[in-house]
Parts: structure tokens; sequence; C-alpha cells
């Protein structure tokens, strides 16, 4: 059964079952800010749900659009791992607000699967959440699973759409792929590896659980449930890798042919299918491309399949904007929202293909350089940061590839250069406001920091964004002193950073310019205040001096 009729026959089951279909809504969810992107059928009627959206809908199917890349519920970093984890994808769904309940869905959830789709009942397994016996006596009673093939899970059968919302008990129905596949039936907290797959999550919404973490009954008991289309499409044409079905197999085809390589079996063209997939559908849905939110998990999505292009061929170029045409080709029957956004698509994907090329090249080969000379298996943080800081190279190439050789990265390191740079960048922000364009000071600075890492002086000038003033309390200025120690950033070295303090005020030296014979000091006075001619002890941060000269 191709995927088109997958979908098709679970939409018309519920419609026979007296549901309405509703449209797939927006990845991006409109009106609530407690989610990044939307990842279940279920969103779109969450205020149903609660109840403080009226309807008289009363049972609904869809095929929504999907992502779980962020928040509660994202799979980013098992894609390429696995044969079933996406990004992007469908999820199917039948839902009852406040109609019917256990009973029925799970009676219509057993005839969808073994009557329309003809999966032989041996092949499925249930989880039931460990306190619902009602669940339980159903699947025993009414359906005739037996005992044995039922198991009974607490954590893992208990459905959240975050940290707040609609929450309940839920029975999952696995598919057994058979005995050629390692993994065991589902357990608590397991993955059950790649013999049983869980295809069909029903979720009996009863609560709503408040930002406190206190959950309170919903108006009415509701059904909300999610099979994805890849899997239960893999499942029907007798495979357990998603990406062996028509869903995939022509866009990895095209993916390979692009990238110049014969082996379809290469982890990273799952990687860049599914990203391809999640970041045409983002952009069609307005997302752009940006260091925010949901733009920079979109930024992620598109430089990590860029990872994966560049390690099966570092010669492969915009690769992305190329396969969107045939994405969008393929795709734009069932959703005609990937051509009306072709261009934005297409030119977008162009544009950040064409910014991170090269730091990506520089990237990844300083970091292949470094890497044949690692002992340990652990990458340290300031390679890490290193690559971050100077070449751009984001810290998720780094971890990604890190996870693909089996080795770790010193992310204590990491953060702690990292906290220190931001401290920086803050003290030296916004400076060049503050410097005024022409000085009317006779007498130029006599500089003595060859010999000095401190002095005492007279202050000759002080300047406040830009203006000559006779004083300065608490803020940031610009001083000039007759004599002074700290050396002006020229040359690619940067200035020096310290201290200074009088009888009435002291503050930090944040940086020090030149301005043809003036020595200018960035300062942001901390207390007290400091006045024109005042005599002041000024003193330079030696460890940061020579953390900049080595
Ligand atoms: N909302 C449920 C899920 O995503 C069905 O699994």
């Amino acid at each position: 059964m191709n995927s088109k009729k997958v979908r098709q026959t679970f939409i018309d089951f519920f419609i026979k079952k007296g549901h309405k279909e509703v449209a797939s809504s927006s990845l991006v969810p409109i009106n609530d800010s407690t989610l990044l992107f939307t990842n279940a059928g279920m969103i779109q009627f969450k205020d149903i749900f609660l109840g403080s959206e009226k309807t008289n809908l009363s049972r609904a199917t869809s095929s929504q659009k999907c992502i779980r890349a962020g928040g509660k519920h994202n799979d980013l970093e098992n894609v390429g791992y696995t044969l079933r984890h996406h990004t992007f994808f469908e999820m199917l769904g039948n839902f009852s607000f406040g109609d019917y309940f256990k009973e029925e869905a799970i009676e219509f959830a057993w005839e969808l699967l073994t009557k329309e789709y003809k999966i032989p009942e041996e092949k499925l397994w249930v989880t039931v959440h460990i306190n619902d016996k009602e669940s339980e006596r159903i699947w025993l009673e009414k359906i005739g699973i037996s005992k044995d093939r039922i198991s009974r899970l607490d954590e893992d059968n208990f459905w959240s759409m975050g940290d707040t919302g609609p929450c309940g008990p839920c029975s999952e129905i696995f598919y057994d792929h058979g005995s050629d596949f390692e993994g065991v039936p589902p357990e608590e907290g397991q993955e059950s590896g790649d013999r049983y797959i869980e295809i069909y999550n029903l979720v009996f919404m009863q609560f709503e659980r408040n930002q406190d973490g206190k959950m309170k009954d919903l108006p009415k008991p509701s059904v909300d449930t999610g099979m994805g289309l890849e899997r239960i499409t893999a499942l029907l044409q007798g495979t357990n890798d998603n990406y062996k079905t028509d869903l995939f197999a022509p866009l990895i085809k095209n993916i390979a042919k692009k990238i110049g390589t014969n082996d379809l079996t290469d982890p990273s063209l799952r990687v860049i299918a599914d990203h391809l997939r999640s970041s045409c559908f983002l952009l069609a849905d307005g997302v752009s491309i940006g260091n925010e939110g949901r733009s920079y998990v979109l930024r992620r999505i598109i430089r990590r399949a860029l990872r994966h292009a560049y390690k099966i061929n570092p010669e492969a170029d915009s690769i992305l904007s190329q396969l969107a045409n045939g994405l969008i080709a393929d795709l734009k029957d069932t959703f005609p929202e990937l051509s009306k956004q072709s261009e934005i698509i297409k030119s977008s994907l162009e544009e950040e293909e064409r910014q991170f090329i090269i730091t990506l090249r520089q990237g990844m080969k300083i970091l292949e350089d470094e890497l044949l000379n690692l002992s340990g298996d652990e990458i340290s943080g300031d390679l890490a940061f290193m690559l971050y800081d100077t070449y751009g190279f984001p810290l998720d190439m780094t971890l990604d590839l890190a996870r693909e050789k089996s080795l770790s990265v010193d992310l204590k390191q990491y953060e702690t250069l990292m906290e220190d740079q931001r401290f920086r960048a803050k003290k030296y922000s916004g400076f060049d406001s503050l410097i005024p364009s022409s000085i009317n000071i006779q007498k130029s600075s006599n500089f003595i920091g060859y010999e000095e890492v401190s002095s005492e002086s007279s202050i000759l000038g002080i300047f406040q964004n830009g203006e000559e003033v006779e004083n300065a309390q608490e803020g940031n200025f610009v001083f000039i002193f007759d004599k002074t120690p700290f050396y002006a950033e020229s040359g690619g070295q940067v200035g020096d950073i310290g201290s200074l303090r009088s009888a009435q005020g002291s503050g930090d030296i944040l940086d020090t310019k030149k301005i043809g014979d003036h020595f200018l000091h960035v300062i942001e006075v901390t207390k007290g205040f400091f006045s024109n001619q005042d005599k002041v002890f000024l003193e330079i941060d030696t460890e940061q001096k020579k953390e900049n000269y080595f």
C-alpha cells in the first residue's frame, strides 16, 4: 500500500465512523507561546480539550504535519541513528471531544489495524497505564488480546502535550517486526530496539496540568490519538525502515545522486532527507532562518544537514536548495503550501548554504586534523570554543561529529570559556559611541607600559558620549591621562584592561584605544566620581595581558 493510500484509508475509516476531516494546521502553533512547534495532532484542538473553545465538533480526524526538534518532544538527536525517527513527520489522528472514550477508541483502533490495514492480530502488542484497569479490561475482554501481550507501564503510558496543558493516561499499540530484529517487548523506560515498534498511541485526555505542576480534571473526558504515517507505511510496505518507504526512498536516491555516492545505506543520507523535509515545511509555514527560537532550530537543522552532506562529499555544494525542487514537486499535491512558497524555500536555503559553507569547510578541516592527534576520547572545551569563537563553527557541529566517533566534548570547559567571553562582550559592547571624534588636548599621553604595569597619573580629559565633560559619575566614559602603562589596541592586539582609583572614586578600565598621540581609556565608573586634573592610580589586569600575548 503506498503512503497516499495509507493516509487516505485512515481518514476514510474515521469519516465512516462519524468523524469530520480537519486539515493539518501550521507547524507554528497559533496563539500558543508554550510551544515551539506543532508536535502532535491534538495541538490545534488544545482549547477544545481544555473547554475554553466551544465547538459543535464532537469527533475529528486529521493528518497533521509535526516537528519534533525542540521542547518536550525532541527527536533531532535520534535522526540518523534509528530507522524510524524524524524531525518532520505526519501524525494521523482521531479525536473525541467529550464524545466516545476508552472503549470505542480501542475498538476503532483494533478494527482499523486488523480489518482495514489487515495487520495479523498476533503481530500486535499493547501497553496500558499501570493504574488503568478499565483499558486493560477492554483489551482483554472486548478485544480478546492475551494477557501476556499487554505491558503495564507507568510514566511511559502517560502522555502530556508539554510542561502544561492537556494530558492523560495512554494505551499504545506495538507491532512485532519478528525475530530477525533485536528487541524486547515494551518495558518501562526501555527503548524496545528495532523489533517491537510503537505504531499507535491512544491518549485518554482527562487532566490539565498547570504551571505549578498540579493537575485538574478536564471538563469532559476525551480522546486524542496519534499514528506516525511514516511508521505505519513502513510496516504495510514490509519493512521496519521508514527510509525505505515511498515517502523517502526516491528522495534518498536523489540526494545520493546529487552528492555523488552509491551507498544508499549511508546514515547521513537519512539525516539529509529528514532535515530537508523539515526545513522545506518550516520555511513554507513562515519560519525564517535566524538566531532565536524557532528560527534558530531551523538554522540548526539546515546546518546539520549540510555537515552530513560534507561528510559524504566535502565538495558538495548548495545541495539543499537544489534538492528542494524535487521535494516540492513530489509533495505539492498533498501540501500546496510548498509550491506556493517554493521561491522563499529555495532562496532561503541557498542563502544559508552560501553563508555557512566556508565556515563548515574551515571548521571541519581543523577539527578533523585535531582529531588525528587526539589522545583519549574527549575533545577539549578549548578546541570546541576556539572553533566557535574564531571560526563561527557551532558547538552543535562539534557535538554531532563527536557522537559519531564515540567521543565526548568537555562541555564544562567550553561553558566556562563562553561565560568569560559573554562577560567581556558585555563589558566591551557599545564603546564606539563613547569615543570622541576629535580631541582638543595639547599634551600627548606618555606611554610607560614597557616598564610598568601601574602608575600614578593625572586626568587630562574626560569624555562622555564623545563630548568633553568635567566630571564622571557612575557610567561609561573615556579618560585621557598624562601618562599610562595601558597598551592601546593596535595591529590585531587588543587593548589592555584593568582598574583605576582615586581619593573620590574607583572604576574599571574596559579597553584602551589610540587616536593620534592620545591613549583613550574606556572607563566604567563603579563608585564615587572623578574630575578633570584628579590624581589617580592606574593598574593593568596582568592576567588578561598574559592571555592576550600568548
Ligand atoms: N498526542 C499523542 C502523541 O503524540 C497521541 O503521541
